[in-house]
C-alpha cells in the first residue's frame, strides 16, 4: 500500500470527481434520505501545505479552479465546499469525499467510508468524528460494500481505487456490477484512471458483461492519450444514472478539460448499454 491521495489531493481528477460527487448526491437526496457508501474513503481532509507542494497537482487544479470567475453551477458548488473548508479564505485544505458528504447529510442519510490503510483510517475517524451520522469502518471496502449496499436499498455508491493493484479494474467492475444487481434502485459511480483506451475499454465491457445496464461515462482527456504510462484524464462511471446526468458532466467535464486542459484536451460525455 504504497499509494497517498496526499500528493493528488485537489488535482484535476478529484475536481471532475468531486463536482459530479456532490451533483449526484443532491440528485439522491431529492427522492428521500440516502445511504452513501464509499469503497475507497481515504483521509478525508487534506493540507495542501503537505505532499500537495511537492506533487504540485492541486496548484494545476484546485488552485486554479478558485482563482477563476467563469464558474458554472456545478463548479460553483465545488468552490463553495471548499472555500467551507477554509474559512480564513486561501486554499490550504481540501476536503475529501467523506467530508464533502458528511457536511451534507440530512435528517435520515448516513455515510459509511471504508479504508484499508490503518494510519489512513485513523485520520478519517478523526475528520468524521463530528459527524453523527457519518462512520469510519477499516478493511477492504470491495468486500464489505455489498452486504451494505443491499441492506440498505436505493444506496449511492462511490468506488475510488488508487488503481495500484493489477486486479482493481476488474474488481471495481465487479462490485460496482454486483451491487446493481442486489439492488437495481442504486446508485453507482466509479472512478478511474484515463491512460490508454483499451484499459479503459476492457473496464466497460466487463461492467457490461456483468449485466450493469444503463452507464453514464463522463470522460475528462487532459491531452491526447498518447502516452499509456501517465494519467492522461480521467472518467467517472456511472450506474443507474440520475436524471440529468449527461448534462451535469458535460458541464463539469467540459469546463475542467476547456480551463486546466492541454492542447488537444476535450470531454466525451456518452451513454453505454
Ligand atoms: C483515491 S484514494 C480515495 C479518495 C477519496 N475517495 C476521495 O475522493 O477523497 C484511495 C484510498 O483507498 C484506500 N484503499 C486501497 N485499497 C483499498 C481497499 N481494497 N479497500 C478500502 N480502501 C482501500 C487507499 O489507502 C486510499 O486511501
Amino acid at each position: 500500500m504504497n499509494y497517498r491521495h496526499s500528493f493528488h489531493a485537489g488535482n484535476f481528477a478529484d475536481l471532475v470527481k468531486h463536482a459530479l460527487l456532490l451533483w449526484l448526491l443532491a440528485q439522491r437526496q431529492a427522492t428521500g434520505p440516502v445511504t452513501v457508501l464509499d469503497t475507497h474513503a481515504g483521509a478525508g481532509l487534506y493540507d495542501l501545505a503537505g505532499d500537495a507542494v511537492r506533487s504540485r497537482e492541486a496548484e494545476a487544479g484546485i488552485d486554479r479552479l478558485m482563482a477563476s470567475d467563469d464558474r458554472p453551477p456545478l463548479i460553483e458548488a465545488l468552490a463553495q465546499a471548499v472555500a467551507e473548508t477554509n474559512p480564513g479564505g486561501g486554499v490550504r485544505y481540501y476536503p475529501g469525499s467523506p467530508l464533502l458528504v458528511a457536511c451534507r447529510l440530512r435528517s435520515g442519510d448516513r455515510y459509511v467510508g471504508f479504508e484499508l490503510n490503518p494510519p489512513v483510517l485513523a485520520l478519517l475517524g478523526e475528520v468524521l468524528e463530528p459527524f453523527a451520522a457519518a462512520a469510519a469502518r477499516g478493511g477492504d471496502g470491495y468486500d464489505q460494500v455489498l452486504a451494505e449496499a443491499v441492506a440498505n436499498p436505493g444506496s449511492f455508491v462511490l468506488i475510488d481505487p488508487p488503481f495500484e493493484q493489477p486486479d482493481d479494474y476488474h474488481r471495481a467492475a465487479d462490485t460496482a456490477a454486483a451491487i446493481l444487481r442486489g439492488d437495481p434502485t442504486a446508485t453507482v459511480a466509479v472512478w478511474t484512471p484515463l491512460k490508454d483506451m483499451e484499459t479503459f475499454d476492457g473496464f466497460l465491457r466487463r461492467l457490461a458483461g456483468g449485466g450493469a445496464g444503463r452507464v453514464l461515462v463522463a470522460e475528462a482527456r487532459l491531452r491526447p492519450l498518447t502516452n499509456p504510462m501517465t494519467m492522461n484524464g480521467c472518467a467517472l462511471v456511472v450506474l443507474n444514472p440520475s436524471e440529468g446526468a449527461e448534462a451535469a458532466a458535460t458541464e463539469v467535464c467540459g469546463w475542467v478539460t476547456a480551463r486546466l486542459g492541454q492542447a488537444g484536451a476535450r470531454a466525451e460525455v456518452w451513454i453505454s448499454g
